[in-house]
C-alpha cells in the first residue's frame, strides 16, 4: 500500500491546469462501446478508474491505444458480453458499461457492484430502466444477465434522480427502436456532456441538464473524436486546498459554472474568488468563517465535495453544521479528521463541526476517494507532519494529484508506490 507524506503549514499559491473529468469519461468510454469502429477521445485524466474501464474493454475484445493526449478505442471485434467481478467489484460505477454493451448486443453479465465505502450503492434503479426498455433480467447467486430480442423505448421514470441510472438508461436506449423519456433524471454536467458525446456520433438525445431527457432510437453511430469536460471536483478540490492554507490559486481550463454552489459557499466562507472564462482564482481569507452545507443532487451543493469543504471548517471560525442527504456512510473520513484535532461529531445524517484554532499532524487513513482528498487537506494545514495510508483511494480519482500540489508548493512526498 503506498502512502503520501505531507509537511503541514505552507500556503499553496500559483497555477494548476485542471484535468478532464472523471464523471464523465466513464460514462464515455462506456459510450463509445456503441459505435462500431474506433473512437478517438482527449483530455482523458490518466488516473486508476480511467484504467480500469480500458481493462473492461479489452477484456471484452476491444482495443484501447494511449498516444500523447489522446485515447483511441476501436470496440469493433468486441465478442463478449461478460464483466468480470473483479473489476465489477474493484469499480462499481463499471455498472455504467452494462447500459452500452445490452444496447448494442442485447446482452450482458455482471455481478452485483455492491457496497463500497460510502454507502450501499444498490442498482435497482438502473435495472427498473432496463426492464421498462423491454430486457430482461435474471439474477443467479449474485450475477445479473440482461437480455433482449429488442430494446423498445418507453417511458422511464427514476424514484431518485440517480447518475448512474439516467446514465446507463440514455446507453442502453440510444439504439432501441423508437423514442424513450427519461423523468427525474438526473441533471449533473457530466450527463450534458454524455449527450454531447453520443449526439456527435449520430445519436438522437436532448434534454440532458433537465430532468427530462427524450432519447430517440437511431440505427447506427460514427466514428469521432471528442474532448471531455474538465473536473468540476477537481476543481473544488483545489479551491479549498488554497482556501484551508490561506494560499491564492488561479485554475485554469475548467469550467466555473459547473460549481457555483461550492464557489458561493467559498465567498460565504470570506474566500475572494474571480472568474474569467475558463479560469477561476481564489484569494483565501486570514480566517474562514464556519458556513453550514447540506448536499443535494445537481445543480445543489455536490456530496462529492461534502468531505473537502468540511475539512476547510474544521479550523474555521465558529460551528458547521453539514447534512449529507445522497449517500448514507459518507463520514467515514470524520473519524481520521479528529485524530488530527478536528473538533466533529456525526448524528446521523448530519455532521456539526466546531472550528478549532489548528490541526496536528498525525498518521490517518485514507477511507475513500473524497475522504482521503480531505485528509490531504488536513495534513497540509496542520503543525507538523501527516501521513496518509491507502492513498490507492486517491489516486483512482486525482490525476497527477501530488504532482499539482508540489507545483503550489505544498510539501507531500509519495513512499512505496507499488
Ligand atoms: C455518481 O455515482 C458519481 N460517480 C459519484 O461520484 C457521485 O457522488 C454520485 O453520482 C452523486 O452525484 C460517477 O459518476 C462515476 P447515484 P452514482 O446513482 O451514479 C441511490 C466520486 O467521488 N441509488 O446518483 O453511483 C444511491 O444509493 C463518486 O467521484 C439507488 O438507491 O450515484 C445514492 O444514495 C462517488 N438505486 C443515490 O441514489 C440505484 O439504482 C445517488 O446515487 C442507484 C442509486
Amino acid at each position: 500500500m503506498s502512502s503520501y507524506i505531507i509537511k503541514g503549514g505552507n500556503k499553496l499559491e500559483g497555477t494548476v491546469k485542471i484535468s478532464g473529468s472523471k464523471n464523465a469519461a466513464l460514462p464515455i468510454i462506456a459510450a463509445t462501446i456503441l459505435a462500431k469502429g474506433s473512437t478517438t477521445l482527449y483530455n482523458v485524466p490518466n488516473i486508476q478508474d480511467t484504467q480500469m474501464m480500458y481493462e473492461i474493454i479489452k477484456i471484452l475484445g476491444g482495443t484501447v491505444q494511449k498516444k500523447k493526449n489522446k485515447i483511441i478505442i476501436d470496440t469493433r471485434n468486441i465478442d463478449k458480453y461478460e464483466i468480470p467481478d473483479t473489476l465489477m467489484h474493484k469499480m462499481r460505477s463499471s455498472v455504467i458499461i452494462v447500459g452500452a454493451i445490452v444496447g448494442r448486443y442485447k446482452t450482458a453479465t455482471f455481478s452485483y457492484p455492491g457496497g463500497c465505502d460510502i454507502g450501499s450503492r444498490p442498482i435497482d434503479l438502473h435495472l427498473k430502466a432496463f426492464e421498462k426498455l423491454g430486457i430482461s433480467i435474471n439474477q443467479n447467486y449474485g450475477s445479473i444477465t440482461c437480455t433482449a430480442e429488442k430494446i423498445i423505448g418507453n417511458k422511464i421514470d427514476l424514484d431518485f434522480p440517480s447518475v448512474g441510472a439516467t446514465e446507463n438508461a440514455i446507453l442502453a436506449s440510444v439504439l432501441a427502436e423508437g423514442k424513450t423519456m427519461i423523468t427525474n433524471a438526473a441533471r449533473e454536467p457530466e450527463i450534458i456532456d454524455l449527450q454531447d458525446f453520443l449526439n456527435k456520433m449520430g445519436a438522437k438525445v436532448k434534454g440532458a441538464g433537465t430532468d427530462k431527457i427524450e432519447v430517440e432510437g437511431v440505427k447506427k453511430l460514427k466514428e469521432i473524436s471528442y474532448n471531455i469536460m474538465p473536473d468540476r471536483i477537481e476543481t473544488g478540490t483545489f479551491l479549498c486546498l488554497a482556501a484551508i492554507t490561506g494560499g491564492m490559486v488561479k485554475l485554469e481550463k475548467t469550467n466555473p459554472m459547473h460549481i457555483t454552489p461550492v464557489i458561493n459557499k467559498l465567498e460565504e466562507a470570506g474566500c475572494q474568488i474571480q472568474i474569467q472564462g475558463e479560469t477561476i482564482s481564489l484569494q483565501a481569507p486570514k480566517k474562514l468563517k464556519a458556513v453550514d452545507i447540506k448536499t443535494m443532487p445537481y445543480p445543489g451543493f455536490p456530496t462529492d465535495m461534502q468531505s473537502i469543504m468540511a475539512t476547510i471548517f474544521t479550523i474555521a471560525k465558529g460551528t458547521t453544521i453539514i447534512v449529507e442527504n445522497i449517500f448514507e456512510n459518507r463520514y467515514k473520513y470524520v473519524q481520521e479528521l479528529n485524530k488530527m484535532g478536528a473538533k466533529i461529531t456525526v448524528e446521523g445524517k448530519s455532521a456539526i463541526i466546531r472550528g478549532t484554532r489548528k490541526l496536528y499532524g498525525a498518521t490517518v487513513k485514507a477511507t475513500d476517494l473524497r475522504g482521503g482528498a480531505a485528509l490531504v487537506l488536513a495534513g497540509l494545514s496542520a503543525k507538523g507532519t501527516t501521513i496518509i495510508e491507502n492513498i490507492e483511494y486517491i489516486l483512482r480519482g486525482y490525476e497527477n494529484f501530488d504532482r499539482k500540489i508540489r507545483m503550489l508548493g505544498g510539501d507531500i512526498e509519495v513512499t512505496n508506490l507499488i
